[in-house]
């Protein structure tokens, strides 16, 4: 949670990413789904839709609304993360 916010964080190497915490399905948690790292899509584990870490777009059914994602970087081995720009 930041800033009222939830946000899952997914880190693949070196690349860091911040996205919306809710499947746009149902109140699900998207962290604690499967990250695809060559797809960089996250899946919902309840249906089994993917969001894409880049845009938030789903990319399979059943969700049809995207989900927001923030701007992320790694700073010194810390994760910087802007929310409300
Ligand atoms: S709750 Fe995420 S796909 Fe249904």
């Amino acid at each position: 949670m930041l800033d009222g916010t939830r946000v899952a964080l997914v880190r693949i190497d070196d690349d860091v990413y911040a996205i919306g915490d809710v499947c746009s399905h149902q109140d699900v948690s998207l962290s604690e789904g499967e990250v695809l790292c060559d797809e960089r899509e996250l899946e919902c584990w309840k249906h089994g839709s993917t969001f894409s870490l880049i845009d938030g777009s789903p990319q399979a059914l059943p969700a049809t609304k995207p989900v927001p994602v923030y701007g992320a970087r790694l700073v010194d081995g810390q994760i910087e993360v802007v929310i409300g720009e």
